[in-house]
């Protein structure tokens, strides 16, 4: 059973890749300094699996804490790089702190990795890099844009970063995943994310509303340039997102993969902030009530996916729809409640 080193794997996205990996014969290793998690993720990871899963209390960003990971575990097949921050206003307002985590920790990982002889590497990237895209649905070639802020930037540069590594002959592969909206939760509700103080995301405030948790919704902005005036975006869940990780693991695990590819992952299919709303209304069997408000600085109006190549070359496919999605995310949110 090979295994796989997962940093950011107490985190949202990562604890489902755990689940995922495992579920395909992988042995995941987490590797989390727990900056935006909880032990409870570990606990859940535990239940659904009905077994344990080893975890590394560790900062990627200190070279020597991962070394030692990697000297203890022997044998490591691949990395999954899920450990960032990502709180794009946060990184407005204390960009250091992103370049640092994001950047340096990126780069101190690479070191280990090529210290270690280890080749395979997957990186979460963001459909951030596409700016406000002139064209829709956005493709891998679609141009990637000055990026709106420090977090988006430093994917941006992550990617250059793999890029020029892939080109200098290094014996390094890297798949970069870029995800649009990732929203929902594992079906049985045992993990899902857990946002720190007020959600941004729309999901998060969406649950935390109908939980009586926060007052009202507001969308921001009815007056976009769409059907219903209200921003679009590809919500795709995070299930499914989880199983493109296994794919481009294994993709890398081919003879004479690429150096370097980029795979967008979504649905293909935008939602608008209405649609999502009424997406909820219907998974819940509840009408959820909601303001309208001015834009919000920095929103993108439309963005989604074209999904073609990674359904080609990944075979992703994406099984949950956006209700399922939101119907897995308010029985999180219950679950968080208890
Ligand atoms: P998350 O915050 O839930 O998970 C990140 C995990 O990494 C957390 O458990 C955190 O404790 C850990 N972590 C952070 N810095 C670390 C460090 N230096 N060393 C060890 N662990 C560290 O976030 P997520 O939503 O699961 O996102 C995972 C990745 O996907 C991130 O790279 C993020 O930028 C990217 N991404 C997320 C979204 C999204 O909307 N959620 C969209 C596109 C890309
Ligand atoms: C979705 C839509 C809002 C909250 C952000 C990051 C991006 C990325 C994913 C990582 C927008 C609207 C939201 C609310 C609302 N991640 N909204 N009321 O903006 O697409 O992307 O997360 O790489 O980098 O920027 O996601 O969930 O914040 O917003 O009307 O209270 O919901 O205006 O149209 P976004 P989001």
């Amino acid at each position: 059973m090979s295994k796989i080193l997962v940093t950011g794997g107490a985190g949202y996205i990562g604890s489902h890749t755990v689940v995922e990996l495992a579920n395909a014969g992988y042995t995941p290793i987490i590797v989390d300094d727990f900056s935006n998690s909880e032990e409870r993720m570990l606990t859940g990871i535990s239940q659904i699996l009905v077994h344990d899963v080893v975890c590394h209390k560790v900062d990627c960003t200190d070279a020597k804490a991962l070394q030692e990971v990697f000297t203890k575990e022997g044998d490591i097949a691949g990395v999954i790089h899920f450990a960032a921050f990502k709180a794009v206003g946060e990184s407005v307002a204390e960009p250091l702190k992103y370049y640092h985590n994001n950047v340096a920790g990126l780069v101190t990982l690479l070191q280990v990795m090529e210290a270690n002889k280890v080749t395979r590497l997957v990186f979460s990237s963001s459909c951030t890099v596409y700016g406000i895209p002139e064209k829709l649905p956005v493709t891998e070639e679609t141009p990637t844009q000055k990026a709106n802020s420090p977090y988006g930037n430093t994917k941006k540069i992550d990617e250059e970063i793999l890029r020029d590594v892939a080109s200098s002959g290094s014996s390094l592969r890297t798949i970069a995943l870029r995800y649009f909206n990732p929203v929902g939760a594992h079906e049985s509700a045992l993990i899902g994310e857990l946002p720190l103080g007020i959600p941004n995301n729309l999901v998060p405030f969406i649950t935390q509303t109908a939980a009586g948790l926060r007052d009202s919704l507001t969308v921001y902005g009815t007056d976009y340039d769409t059907p219903d005036g209200s921003c679009i975006r590809d919500y795709v869940h995070v299930v499914d997102l989880a199983k493109a990780h296994v794919a481009a693991i294994k993709r890398l695990e081919k003879e004479e993969p690429a150096a370097f590819e980029v795979f967008n992952i979504g649905t293909g299919q935008g939602s608008s902030v209405l649609d999502v709303v009424k997406a909820f209304e219907k998974a819940t069997g509840k009408p959820f009530a909601y303001t309208t408000g001015p834009r919000r600085a920095g929103d993108v109006p439309a963005i989604y996916a074209d999904v073609t190549k990674a359904t080609q070359e990944l075979g992703f496919k994406t099984s949950l729809s956006l209700e399922e999605s939101l119907a897995s995310s308010w029985a999180w949110q219950q679950h968080l409640g208890k």
